[in-house]
C-alpha cells in the first residue's frame, strides 16, 4: 500500500512518516530531503539546478547534516519552484513508489505524483503551533524561517483530492502515528 502524508512546513511530516513506516515495515521517501540534496549541490557547485536534479549526485547527499542547514533552508524554496526540477524529482518518486509498500512525505505526493495512493493524509496544525515546533528543533530564527518558507512554497503545497486531514495540533506523535496506522488498517 502508498500513504502519501502532505502538508506544511513544521506540520510534523518527518517525525510522523519515519515512525510509521517503522511500525509497518513499509519503506520511507522524504520527497523534501531530495529537494534538499538538490539544493545542497547547486550551492556547493553553482551548477545548474535542472542539471543537478538530471544527474543524480544529489542521490549520494539524502542523510547529510547539512541539508538542515539555514543556508539550504534559505534556498530550496527557489529550487523546488523551478518546473524541471520538479519533474527529474517526481521521475524518481515515482520509480521508488512503484516498487510498492511505503509512505511517502512532502508537498504535492498525494495529489501529483502519487494520487492512486489507497491512503492520502493531510497533516497540518497552526502556524503558531508549527512555528514553536521549528523553534524547538532548531532555535527561534528558524520558527520563523519555517513560516516564510511555507509562504514562498504555497505554489507547490496542494491539498490531495480525497485526503484524510488530520490535525496534529495538541496530539503526541505516537497518538498520531497510531491514528494514521488505524486508517491504513482500515483500508488494507
Ligand atoms: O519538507 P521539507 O521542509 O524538508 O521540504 C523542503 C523544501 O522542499 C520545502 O521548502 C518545499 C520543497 N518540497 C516540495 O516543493 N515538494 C515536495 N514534495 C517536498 C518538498
Amino acid at each position: 500500500m502508498i500513504v502519501t502524508i502532505d502538508g506544511p512546513a513544521g506540520a510534523g511530516k518527518s517525525t510522523v512518516s519515519r515512525a510509521l513506516a517503522a511500525r509497518l515495515g513499509y519503506r520511507h521517501l522524504d520527497t523534501g530531503a531530495m529537494y534538499r540534496a538538490v539544493t545542497l549541490v547547486v550551492l556547493e557547485t553553482g551548477d545548474d539546478p535542472v542539471a543537478v536534479a538530471r544527474a543524480g549526485a544529489w542521490a549520494a547527499r539524502l542523510d547529510d547534516p547539512a541539508l538542515r542547514s539555514g543556508a539550504v533552508d534559505a534556498e530550496v524554496s527557489s529550487v523546488s519552484a523551478i518546473g524541471a526540477v520538479r519533474e527529474a524529482l517526481r521521475a524518481e518518486q515515482r520509480a521508488f513508489l512503484a516498487l510498492g509498500d511505503a509512505v511517502a512525505e512532502g508537498r504535492d505526493i498525494g495529489s501529483v505524483v502519487w494520487p492512486e495512493a489507497e491512503l492520502k493524509v493531510w497533516l497540518d496544525a497552526s502556524p503558531e503551533e508549527r512555528r514553536r515546533r521549528r523553534a524547538v528543533e532548531r532555535g527561534a530564527e528558524a520558527g520563523e524561517a519555517a513560516l516564510e518558507r511555507d509562504r514562498r512554497d504555497a505554489a507547490q503545497t496542494i491539498v490531495p483530492e480525497g485526503s484524510v486531514p488530520v490535525d496534529t495540533e495538541g496530539l503526541t506523535v505516537d497518538e498520531v502515528v497510531e491514528a494514521i496506522a488505524r486508517l491504513v488498517e482500515e483500508r488494507a
